[in-house]
């Protein structure tokens, strides 16, 4: 199976992976032959890279990080949970809409156990791109993206699993604020005016009040909504603040949602490739977020995921087939295309054992 650009399609290509919407429901089924009327249908859902399975990448898996069905009740968990705390916050906290919150709270706990339980099972790295999906609501599937990766950079940290599932919960809350932004401005294609983007940023202040009200929710919870946009040299929002003064957990958060808000299409900008989605975060160290957290994070996820088509520094072109577990950025590739570009019989490489060898070019047709 490998990844290719939606655009470089050829007719006769087979879907290598379902085409799932938010709920688990299948769009469009594994082994099913891509057609010319189809690929505009697909890029009406932002659909911009698909599997596909053919003789080239055959035996290549593209293991999920979370089992589907695990991902549709979190995600379900999430929207449900997302109205029960906002309707307690807007009927003066009555006993039905308690009830309402701690049963939310409840659900929250059970799905981040089985969240964690899943991450420590499952060795690979974190490919959150395995699965091709059409989102219907961006915030909730944010959310859930940013707590697997929260959780697995809480892991990384050494923390006790108490703390990490305080910062998978913040995580999945921490834009818990959007709710009271209307829609319009969320979704609006281009830039913000300075009116829009004020409003737009209160949403941490706004899940802050939310949250720390439920007695349920410990207080460092409330606070990654609360400190989330805030960077290490004081300028972040919504207080400015600097270094220490920014909670651990915080910081965990905001690395694991920068990642996740450029890994996938926003309006207007285009998504950018995991290695693209470290670079920047690596720009943004020492400045931005905290460089610790953004070295154990390389640690997290799969940079170069299997399935995505590279270019080598001496000019070979191959796929990623394979994790180096003790080297992230260092794969095994199957060689496709020699120095001069000419398809040879594919073989296997691995960069862990080839120092010399870099991954130079992630090619043109695996690019988001
Ligand atoms: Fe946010």
């Amino acid at each position: 199976m490998r990844l290719v650009k939606i655009d470089k399609y050829k007719p006769g290509m087979r879907l290598g992976k379902p085409i799932l919407n938010d709920n688990g429901k299948i769009l469009l089924a594994k082994g099913v032959e891509l057609i010319d009327r189809l690929i505009p249908k697909l890029k009406k859902y932002n659909v911009s890279t698909i599997y596909i399975e053919d003789e080239v990448s055959e035996g290549i898996e593209i293991v999920e990080s979370i089992p589907e069905a695990l991902r549709v009740e979190a995600l379900h968990t999430i929207t449900k949970g997302f109205q029960a705390l906002t309707d307690l916050n807007q009927s003066n906290s009555n006993l039905q809409g308690m009830m309402k919150s701690s049963r939310a709270i409840r659900s929250f706990q059970k799905v981040f156990k089985d969240i964690v339980a899943s991450l420590t099972d499952n060795q690979h790295a974190l490919n959150l791109l395995a699965t091709t999906k059409v989102h219907e609501n961006y915030v909730f599937n944010h959310s859930l993206n940013v707590s697997i990766y929260a959780c697995q950079l809480a892991l990384e940290n050494g923390l006790p699993l108490k703390n990490v599932e305080e910062i998978g919960l913040g995580a999945m809350l921490h834009d818990l604020g959007k709710v009271h932004v209307p829609l319009e401005l969320l979704n609006k294609q281009g830039e913000l005016t300075k009116e829009e983007n004020a409003i737009v940023k209160q949403h941490c202040e706004k899940g802050f009040e939310v949250l720390r009200k439920i007695h349920e929710i410990p207080l460092t919870v409330a606070h990654c909504a609360f400190q989330h946009h805030e960077r290490v040299d004081g300028t972040g929002y919504p207080r400015g603040l600097k270094g220490d003064e920014i909670h651990k957990y915080a910081k965990i958060v905001s690395v694991a949602d920068v990642f996740d808000t450029v890994t996938n299409p926003r309006a207007f900008k285009p998504a950018v490739l995991p290695h693209q989605g470290l670079e920047i975060l690596y720009a943004g160290s020492d400045t931005q977020f905290d460089t610790h957290q953004v070295n154990l994070f390389r640690e997290c996820i799969a940079i170069y995921p299997p399935g995505l088509t590279v270019t080598l520094n001496d000019g070979r072109t191959g796929i990623v087939s394979k994790y180096n577990y003790n080297s992230a950025g260092r794969p095994v590739i199957r060689i496709t295309n020699n120095e001069v570009n000419e398809n040879v019989s594919p073989y296997e490489l691995n960069l862990g054992a080839r120092e010399n060898l870099m991954l130079e070019i992630v090619m043109a047709d695996a690019l988001i």
